[in-house]
């Protein structure tokens, strides 16, 4: 999949702006304020019905504006096929999103046909943040790898989303109970298998990923599936019963799954620098992309913001040869598109589209402006 060309109107600073895309490389540079985030935010938007800066719409309509849409044509070299998908945001509040002429009103049919990764400076909360950020991304794989994993992770939780409120405020019958948990266990089960078989064949990919990057000794990761390894998870909820009444909710279980990054026993992020944070978690990001590719022959498309902050030249390098090499369509922000030159192949089509004050510098030759 690739994004062909984009169309975006009245998103943050920019009032009219569209970009023929290459299917490889592109990099927008540009002043702090130019607008450079905001177009992957537009993908972001398009690709997910949300932004990843805000979860207010207001914020990112233009100011003075009462909408914002952006259109993307979007490229399928499996199907070879190209498709119009339109979004539409107002100040009321309404999103109107059409995919090939059809109204979509279920984001995931968009998260299947963009497969986006986005890599920003919130990208590190993927090592010091809550155990959610890393479900999310075990989630996406899984959700990529298996039609049936959507299905086990919409069934937990809603049982568990009614176990809870049971728990907190119901008179617990015990035998209503029996048959809740036994759900429960029987969707826990099935979606702590996806996982686990996505994580698998993710964490030597990984590896090999890393290696190429950099070393870093003793870094390994682990798979949690949120209830003791040993123990099946009915036996374990029995025996936290008690406590799971007295707090109200469910304490075990694939809602508590996480993915544990370590050095020799010790969270990765309490020893890596702020780089080889940024290194290690391109890699798994890189690792998601090969693999989604080996398995379904389907492309990501990588929204990376500011890709040279934070790295030195001989690893900034290291990561554009890997993602080059993915062979996918890869939108790159920088302040000073240089910082890119001799970053890749020589026959990798690279689009640089310098960016002023939300439209393409008037010297450009790249896209056009209305
Ligand atoms: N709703 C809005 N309407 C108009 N302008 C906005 C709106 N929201 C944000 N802006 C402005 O749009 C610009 C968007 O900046 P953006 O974050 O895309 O810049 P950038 O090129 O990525 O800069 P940096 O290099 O600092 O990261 C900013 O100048 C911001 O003040
Ligand atoms: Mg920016």
């Amino acid at each position: 999949m690739a994004i062909q060309s984009l169309s975006v109107s009245d998103f943050r600073n920019i009032s009219h702006l569209k970009l023929e895309l290459s299917p490889r490389v592109n990099i927008f540079s540009g002043a702090n304020g130019a607008g450079k985030t905001s177009i992957l935010e537009a993908i972001h938007l398009l690709s997910h019905g949300r932004s990843f800066r805000t979860g207010k719409y207001k914020h990112y309509i233009r100011q003075q504006q009462d909408q914002c849409t952006l259109f993307a044509e979007v490229s399928s070299l499996l199907t070879q096929t190209l498709l119009p998908l339109g979004l539409q945001r107002n100040l009321e509040g309404e999103l109107k999103i059409r995919l090939n002429g059809q109204n979509i009103d279920t984001i995931s049919v968009l998260a299947e046909l963009l497969p986006v990764q986005l890599l920003n400076s919130d990208t590190f909360l993927l090592l010091e943040g809550s155990p959610s950020v890393r479900r999310q991304f075990i989630d996406w794989g899984g959700f990529h790898a298996d039609a049936g994993f959507l299905v086990a992770w919409k069934a937990v939780k809603r049982v568990l989303k009614q176990r809870n409120s049971l728990l907190k405020y119901g008179k617990l019958d015990p035998l209503v109970r029996r048959v809740w948990d036994a759900e429960f266990v029987r969707h826990a089960e099935a979606l702590d298998q996806y996982r686990q078989r996505y994580m698998d064949a993710l964490i030597p990919c990984f590896e090999t990923v890393l290696a190429g990057l950099i070393d870093i000794e003793g870094l390994g990761l682990q798979y949690y599936r949120g209830w003791d390894r040993k123990r099946p998870l009915d036996e374990v909820l029995e025996q936290g019963l008690e406590r799971d009444k007295s707090l109200g909710f469910t304490q075990v279980g694939p809602q508590r799954a996480d993915l544990r990054i370590r050095i020799n026993g010790v969270v990765a992020a309490e020893i890596l620098s702020r780089g080889q944070q940024k290194l290690v978690v391109s890699a798994l990001k890189v690792a998601q992309g090969q693999l989604l590719k080996q398995t379904s022959g389907r492309d990501c498309i990588y929204l990376i913001d500011d890709l040279p902050a934070e790295l030195d030249r001989n690893h900034r390098h290291k990561l554009c040869s890997l993602l080059d090499e993915l062979q996918c369509q890869l939108l790159l922000t920088c302040v000073d598109a240089r910082a890119f030159d001799n970053c890749w192949n020589e026959i990798t089509k690279v689009q640089e589209f310098p960016i002023e004050e939300g439209s393409l510098a008037k010297d450009h030759g790249n896209g056009s402006q209305e």
